[in-house]
């Protein structure tokens, strides 16, 4: 397995273009299929979970390429709609699929997308949704089969915002007859680029970033050209990278609006940030102070998914701050690993008791999830010493390349491969 390895007390400098959003890609990628011919997507970073993704598509008859951030997808010669189990559980983001092919097959059979490290991540919303627009839905173990002659539109209610569950719903309902509309819908800015692209497909839907998405079914969709959103979660990353490290950091394409929560968290650390159009500067020379209290909470509140990178700014701040996660019941498990580094952090129930320290030391220590492990990266950066953070793999469903990121902001970083054996 893959490792980094980090020689910590080097402030970040330089200038840096943000990626993609994954979270905008995949669902994206998804709804191609809705499509019978070739789109072409732009900015679509390279992840091991956009990997996932096409290599599915590839296993249902796509043929998809994907080079310096294009990829080119033709979806005519889909001939199923059942995606392999070994293929399903590489990645939770594979339930995306079920909506679209139900739409174009009428029928599909997934599996569930297995545990995982953060929750329980159930999809009750996105059956209930489905089973709302017409679909007969039968779980056999972890086997789902979805079947609709049909599907219609409908008025469906969640009773959580879930993000998963609007796109799935959105995109199933793109197809359908007569109008749906999704009240209590999740807002993040990943939805409103689902809603641009199928629109840019010839759908008509309106509402995304607000609670409640109107979507006019229609009867056929064609390919288009879509350039994907810029990545708020590496942005943030990056962000709270530079004030951990005292850096002084240019972020360039970036959407300021959809990090509103983030920036204000920081500035409330003592943390300068300047905004200017799509570029994001951020530079900090003083230690953090101590943020009483943040909750993540839906869009447009502070996210799940910066959560444990914002934690390592709190554990170098001067006083207490406490951080609730509200999303995930099983975020907070870099605490262990943080608390190896030399933080100071007691969990109670779903919140993390934050008491800063002037310093962190290099430790080796584990990525358990994607954004866990860009935070231990954050702190093996800020930390004094040597660093080694494995099961990188995680960050690599994520982070394209982070070592080469981080390295280009001056950076002491570096992948360590394992030799083969033979
Ligand atoms: C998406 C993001 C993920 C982010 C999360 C919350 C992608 C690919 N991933 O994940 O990075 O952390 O939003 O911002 O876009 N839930 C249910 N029933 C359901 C679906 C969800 O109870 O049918 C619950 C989940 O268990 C969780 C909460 O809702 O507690 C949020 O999940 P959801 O918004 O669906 O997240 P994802 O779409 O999986």
């Amino acid at each position: 397995m893959d490792k980094l390895v980090i020689e910590g007390g080097k402030p970040l400098s330089g200038t840096i273009v943000i990626q993609g959003a994954k979270n905008a890609a995949l669902p994206i990628l998804a709804a191609s299929i809705l499509a019978k011919g070739t789109s072409t997507i732009d900015h679509v970073p390279g992840l091991l979970d956009i990997e996932v993704m096409l290599n599915i598509l590839r296993e249902l008859g796509c043929r998809a390429e994907h080079t310096e951030g294009t990829v080119v997808l033709d979806t005519l010669a889909a001939h199923t709609s059942h995606v392999p189990e070994s293929l399903m559980k590489q990645m939770r983001s594979s339930i995306f699929l079920m909506g679209p092919l139900l739409a174009r097959f009428g029928e599909t059979q997934v599996y569930l997308p297995g545990g995982c490290a953060i929750g329980e991540r159930k999809i009750d919303l996105h059956l209930e949704g489905l089973k709302a627009l017409g679909a007969e839905i039968e779980e056999l173990g972890n086997r789902i089969i979805c079947r609709a002659e049909k599907l219609v539109g409908a008025d469906i209610h969640l009773s959580f915002p879930s993000v998963g569950a609007t796109e799935n719903i959105m995109m199933a309902a793109a197809l359908a007859e007569g109008r749906t509309t999704i009240s209590g819908a999740a807002r993040e800015p990943e939805i409103q680029d689902l809603q641009g692209f199928l629109n840019a497909m010839g759908a008509k839907i309106i509402g995304a970033g607000t609670d409640t998405i109107t979507v006019d079914g229609v009867q056929s969709l064609t390919s288009c050209r879509y350039q994907i959103i810029p990545d708020r979660i590496v942005a943030g990353t990056l962000m709270l990278a530079a004030a951990a490290t005292r850096g002084q950091v240019t972020l360039q394409n970036t959407k300021p609006a959809h990090l509103t929560s983030l920036i204000h968290v920081m500035r409330r650390a003592g943390v300068q940030i300047v905004i200017d159009g799509d570029i994001i500067k951020v530079g900090s020379s003083a230690r953090p102070k101590a943020v009483e209290r943040i909750v993540t909470s839906p869009y447009p509140a502070f996210p799940t998914d910066l959560q444990s990178q914002m934690m390592v700014l709190l554990t170098l701040a001067d006083g207490v701050s406490i951080m609730k996660e509200t999303i995930f019941e099983g975020r907070l498990k870099h605490v262990d690993e943080l608390s190896r580094m030399g933080a100071d952090i007691r969990v109670d129930m779903n919140a993390a008791i934050v008491r800063g320290v002037p310093r962190l030391y290099g430790a080796t220590v584990e990525a358990t999830d994607l954004r866990a492990g860009a935070a231990l990266v954050i702190a093996g950066l800020a930390a004094q010493g040597k660093t080694v953070v494995e099961q990188i793999h995680h960050i690599d469903r994520g982070y394209d390349r982070i070592e080469a990121t981080l390295s280009h902001l001056g950076a002491r970083i570096s992948r360590y491969s394992p030799v083969p054996n033979n």
